[in-house]
This record gives C-alpha cells, structure tokens and sequence, in this order.
C-alpha cells in the first residue's frame, strides 16, 4: 500500500492548481493507496527561520509526521515570478530539516496549472531541482505543464483537457508503479 502525501503550493482558494490537486488525488485512488493532503492554508506555516527549529510549531510538527509518513508525495505548485510559490518552498525548506525521514528516496509527481502559456514550466524546473537536492526520485518524461488553464475546469472541478488528463494519469500511474517495486526490493 503506497502513501502519498498531496499539497498544492496555491492557498487561493479559487486556486487552479487547487482544483488539479483533486483530479490527481481521483487519479491516485484508482490504486491501492492511502492519501492525505497537507493544506498549506489551513495549516499556515510559519516562515522558516533556523532559530525555531528547536521548538517547532504545531503546524510544522504535522508537516514532519505527514511527509515522514508518506512513499510519495503529488505537488502541484502555481508559477509565480517564473519559480514555485513561496508557500511550498517554505514547507520544502521546514521538512529538509529532516530530509532522511521526510524526503530521501521517496517519489513525487509534480505538475501544475497556470493562465500563462507555458503552464508552470519555469517553476517545475526549480522545483525539479529543489526536489532532487532531497534525493526525491521524480520520472523524467512527460512532464505535466497544463498552460492557458482558465476554462479547463468546469462548475464542479472537472477537468476537461482530456490530452493532459491523460499525461497526468500516465506519469501517476507510472510513479504509482516505480514507488512499490522501491518498496518491495
Ligand atoms: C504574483 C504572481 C506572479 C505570477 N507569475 C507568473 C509567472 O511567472 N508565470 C505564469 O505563467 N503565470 C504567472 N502568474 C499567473 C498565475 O499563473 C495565475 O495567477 C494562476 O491562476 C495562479 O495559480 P492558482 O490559480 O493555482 O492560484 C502570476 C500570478 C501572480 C499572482
């Protein structure tokens, strides 16, 4: 039984890439998983600063536990200013504190949506590389870039990009996939 651990690095709460957060969390279910989401706006994070480590917050405490919880993790992230929002690179930061439990060696499939052409594209490549320096296994191809998404959704959160739905249901599948046979060796 694979654990995975979803987050969306958009507190809006209109947020598309909130609403991708889901149809990926529908996806996942298809398998035999186990999945909790850790909202970044509910359980608001304070900005991290190495002087408080020693006494972790709450909501820091609960991000540690879930990350060192979870195989793999579903991270879509909005691209701000051409990187990923600063919500999720402050949880990434709190939990490296303890990247051998929360981070090494598990799996992620990072995606996202935005109203500008390239869908995220700028902002996964960091995230890519941010991931990897906390030894994250992320599949190369295909990447998941979901651009011009303002019309994609309907009233109820469906997605109606069938080609990317697909894309996202492949590389889930896929990860799904690679996350148990790690698990089982
Ligand atoms: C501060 C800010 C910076 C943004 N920078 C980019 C950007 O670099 N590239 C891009 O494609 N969209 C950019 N956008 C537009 C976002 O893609 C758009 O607001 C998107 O809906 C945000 O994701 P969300 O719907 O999940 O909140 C930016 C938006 C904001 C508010």
């Amino acid at each position: 039984m694979i654990k995975i651990l979803a987050i969306s690095g958009s507190l809006r709460k209109d947020s598309f890439n909130r609403k991708l957060l889901q149809v990926a969390k529908k996806i996942a279910s298809n398998s035999e998983v186990q999945i909790k989401e850790f909202d970044l706006k509910e359980n608001s994070l304070p900005i991290f600063d190495q002087d408080i480590a020693g006494s972790m917050p709450d909501s820091v405490k609960k991000i540690m536990e879930e990350a060192s919880w979870a195989d793999m993790f579903l991270i879509t992230s909005p691209e701000y200013n051409h990187s990923i929002s600063g919500a999720l690179k402050n949880a990434i930061d709190w939990i490296s504190l303890d990247y051998t439990k929360t981070t090494k060696g598990k799996w992620a499939v990072i995606f996202g949506a935005s109203t500008g052409i390239y869908g995220t594209l700028r902002a996964q490549a960091h995230l890519r590389e941010i991931l990897g320096a906390l030894g994250v296994n992320i599949i190369p191809q295909p990447e998941i870039f979901i651009g011009s998404v303002e019309g994609k959704f309907d009233e109820q959160g469906n997605f109606n990009d069938e080609k990317n739905a697909k894309v996202l249901e492949d590389v889930i599948n896929e990860t799904i996939s690679l996350c148990l046979k790690n698990k089982e060796n």
